[in-house]
């Protein structure tokens, strides 16, 4: 890496911010680099609560494109800038709008929850979003009778099953990166580390779950290491975020749990990993790629995401 250059990007980026009033939000699977640079870390909800109040004139996003286009549904006045539009997410795109709205048709009657990490034409379809951390609230917030239909995270939506006991009918799509942590990996690592707790994303698969001994949204994950006694963690959750893991815990090790297939260094996610800090630099410095969207389908996709701020500005969320 070149060093002397990603120091100059990061005092041009500071300049950029200061004069033109921006702010950079950074999602935990960002690299290191990005994450000691933005002005606020979190995890999707966290972020989204950020985007919707802040004082700034323009928004860099520095994750992926469901995220900078929920903080330009909640900030829609605000210029908000994605430094690589190529920054999708399997999850979201394993639910086209089209296949998803014929899925609500054969499911009459029910309520549509919808994870976060959806396109926006999925959105204008749902009746409330929730994100990792706050999906057992917002369900539990609905009537117990209340059929529910939830997408598209399959583990997600069972783990939501297991904890509610509520009838819930789930979308089958899931994210390639959480799917890839291997159960053998754990297990072995579990061995050499008995001492270790087992930390894990509700995106990973039932077996990974079951290993768990704590399972939670990335913001969960982070808050757990700092509360808890044990001084080593196997992380099932994209890696970035062990970086923020070390800096509130100094003195504890963070082992990423590994792919299934060894070669790949799949449990990165590589739409998060598509921004670097020279893409930061241009984005701010050219005001280019921003997020549009077309008036019409903000308002519409607004609808739920504002359900699901108004339930979770509720205490303990
Ligand atoms: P969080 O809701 O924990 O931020 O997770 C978002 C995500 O994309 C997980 O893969
Ligand atoms: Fe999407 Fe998975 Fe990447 Fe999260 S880790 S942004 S769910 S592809």
């Amino acid at each position: 890496m070149d060093t002397k250059h990603t120091i100059d990007y990061v005092s041009e980026i500071n300049r950029i911010k200061k004069e033109k009033n921006a702010v950079i939000l950074a999602h935990y699977y960002q690299t290191g680099d990005i994450q000691d640079i933005a002005d606020f870390v979190g995890d999707s909800l966290a972020l989204s609560r950020k985007a919707a109040s802040n004082n700034a004139d323009i928004i860099l996003f520095a994750g992926v494109r469901f995220m900078a286009e929920t903080a330009k549904i909640l900030s829609p006045g605000k210029k908000v800038l994605l430094p690589d539009m190529n920054a999708g997410c399997s999850l979201a795109d394993s639910c086209s709008a089209e296949d998803f709205s014929r899925f609500i048709e054969e499911n009459p009657g029910r309520t549509v929850v919808t994870y976060v990490n959806t396109n926006i034409e999925v959105k204008v379809l749902s009746d409330i979003i929730c994100t990792s951390s706050n999906a057992i609230q917002i369900i539990e917030s609905l009537p117990a009778d209340e059929k529910i239909l939830f997408g598209p995270d399959r583990n997600l939506g069972n783990y939501i099953i297991n904890k509610t006991g509520r009838d819930i009918v789930v979308w089958n799509g899931a994210c390639h990166v959480h799917e890839e942590f291997s159960l053998e990996g754990i297990l072995k690592l579990k061995q050499e580390s008995p001492e270790a707790k087992v930390i894990v994303h509700p995106e990973c698969e039932l077996p990974v779950r079951m290993v768990a001994d704590y399972i939670g949204s990335t913001a969960a994950l982070l808050k757990f290491t700092q509360k808890d006694n044990s001084d080593s963690y196997i992380v099932g959750t994209e890696p970035g975020i062990i970086h923020q893991m070390k800096k509130e815990n100094p003195g504890k090790k963070f082992i990423p749990v590994p792919p299934k297939d060894s070669t790949c260094g799949c449990n990165e996610c590589s739409f998060m990993k598509l921004i670097t800090i020279e893409k930061i630099y241009k984005c701010l410095r050219d005001e280019i790629p921003e997020i549009m969207i077309d008036y019409d389908i903000l308002e519409k996709a607004r609808k739920p995401i504002i359900r699901m701020m108004e339930i979770s500005a509720k205490p303990g969320l």
